[in-house]
């Protein structure tokens, strides 16, 4: 792992917070992720299970957790099963956890070889009544791999066919929207990396570049700064091909007078930022695209506002809708008449702003949480209103990372310059 060691008090807690929400008698296992294969014998790199770090730390593949706050033996309330490195091993993979160093990363002071794993279960889970798996139940998820979770579940099922089976998913979705302290850091020094990474490129961008130039720019300084690399797919995105709004070809001569679209950010500790900018090619937006810039900037400013404890995503996206559907009247691109017309279901601002203004941010970057929820302190969102005119080659859109308190959105981006102004000066120096 390229960052700094964390603090293990975030995993201790997570464990305590996750086992209140239990049935009495229950079990829960959590896989890690597994090495996805690519071809022949290459392999993706390894990417840790989500809620699997969330409660244990462990960064490494082929690892299991067991929490299960009512068995018998102290011991047996919080166990780690981990891969038994060897001298293959370490000649072609290097290190791994051992026991001592697991225990410092998890706070579990029970960890076993993996090899151990189907007897101890076997002769714990008879002390449980329920047993909770877990599956991915991310609304938009579509998962054509069996996960290692997604195996167990079927191993489990066939194997302890008596026992009251559970979901984790639906705790797992109330856990982790709310960010502790130490999470909040994370993201944080997950955005200060995509500050830096923003700021290298606006020396940088010029008539001429190519797309794919920047991505390089970005991926050297987030990974110098124990990144990682991308939180995300990068989309950068120059003159029409910002209105695709997952474009990541990223291929393109960025040309005069173009405006490009960035929405790039560093991942840190496993946790995600989220950013989106727009910088002028040239150097200077022309009074078009600074009237689109602006117009996006102030529906942003206004919305991030509304990211306050009590209100709700529904509520939200519809007054940032009513918002949106003023600034394409004043930028022409809606009418009036048609807009007083328009069926509640179908409104014309859509044409223009077709996505959510806001998603949960944290170890995924769509992260879970329920869109039912009220806002909550804790709370991590982005705000990233945009607006998409093919035929202008323009699109933009603008998007921060905001942290709810009771005191009021903060913003986690509140560095990095935004006002078209401060972009144009920055980057004629
Ligand atoms: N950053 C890409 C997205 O939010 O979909
Ligand atoms: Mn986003």
């Amino acid at each position: 792992m390229k960052y700094a060691p964390i603090n293990v008090a975030l995993f201790i807690e997570n464990r305590i917070r996750f086992a209140k929400k239990l049935k009495p008698k229950s079990l829960a296992v959590f896989n890690s992720n597994d090495i996805l294969p690519t071809s022949a014998d290459g392999s993706m790199a390894f990417i840790q299970n989500s809620d699997f770090f969330y409660l244990s730390g462990i960064d490494q593949e082929e690892s299991v957790l067991i929490i299960f706050p009512d068995a018998q033996e102290e011991c047996n309330r919080e166990m780690l099963f981990l891969k038994e490195t060897s001298p293959h091993i370490s000649i072609w993979e290097g290190h791994k956890y051992t026991k001592e160093e697991a225990t410092a990363t998890s706070g579990i002071r029970s960890v076993f070889w993996l090899k151990d794993f189907f007897v101890i279960l076997n002769t714990l889970i008879c002390e449980a009544e329920n047993v909770y798996l877990n599956t991915n139940e991310h609304l938009r998820a579509i998962v054509e791999v069996q996960t290692r979770d997604a195996r167990f579940v079927e191993f489990c099922k066939k194997r302890y066919p008596l026992h009251n089976y559970c979901r984790s998913a639906p705790i797992m979705h109330e856990l982790r929207p709310i960010k502790s302290k130490n999470e909040v850091e994370l993201i944080q020094k997950a955005c200060n990396i995509t500050e830096k990474g923003f700021r290298r490129l606006l020396g940088f961008v010029k008539p001429g570049i190519m797309e794919y130039e920047i991505e390089a720019e970005l991926i050297h300084e987030f990974v110098r700064n124990r990144s990682r690399g991308f939180a995300y797919g990068p989309i950068i995105a120059c003159g029409a091909n910002a209105c695709i709004l997952h474009y990541n070809d990223n291929n393109k001569e960025c040309k005069a007078g173009e405006v490009i679209l960035l929405d790039v950010a560093a991942e840190y500790g496993n946790y995600a930022s989220d950013l989106t900018r727009c910088l002028p090619i040239s150097g200077k937006f022309t009074t078009r695209q600074k009237d689109v810039y602006n117009a996006v900037l102030r529906v942003m400013r206004a919305a991030v506002k509304m990211l306050v404890v009590g209100n709700n995503i529904a509520n939200y996206h519809n007054e940032v809708g009513k918002l949106m559907e003023i600034e394409l009247i004043g930028l022409g691109l809606l009418n009036i008449n048609d807009v007083e017309k328009q069926k509640p279901g179908a409104p014309l601002y859509k044409k223009y702003f077709m996505h959510g203004t806001s998603h949960f941010l944290g170890l995924d970057v769509h992260d879970v949480g329920n869109k039912y929820r009220l806002f909550e302190e804790g709370m991590v969102f982005t705000c990233e209103p945009g607006i998409y005119i093919p035929e202008e080659n323009l699109g933009i859109r603008l998007e921060d990372d905001i942290l709810i308190t009771n005191n009021g959105p903060v913003n986690l981006m509140a560095n990095i310059p935004i006002e078209a102004d401060d972009i144009e000066k920055m980057m004629a120096n």
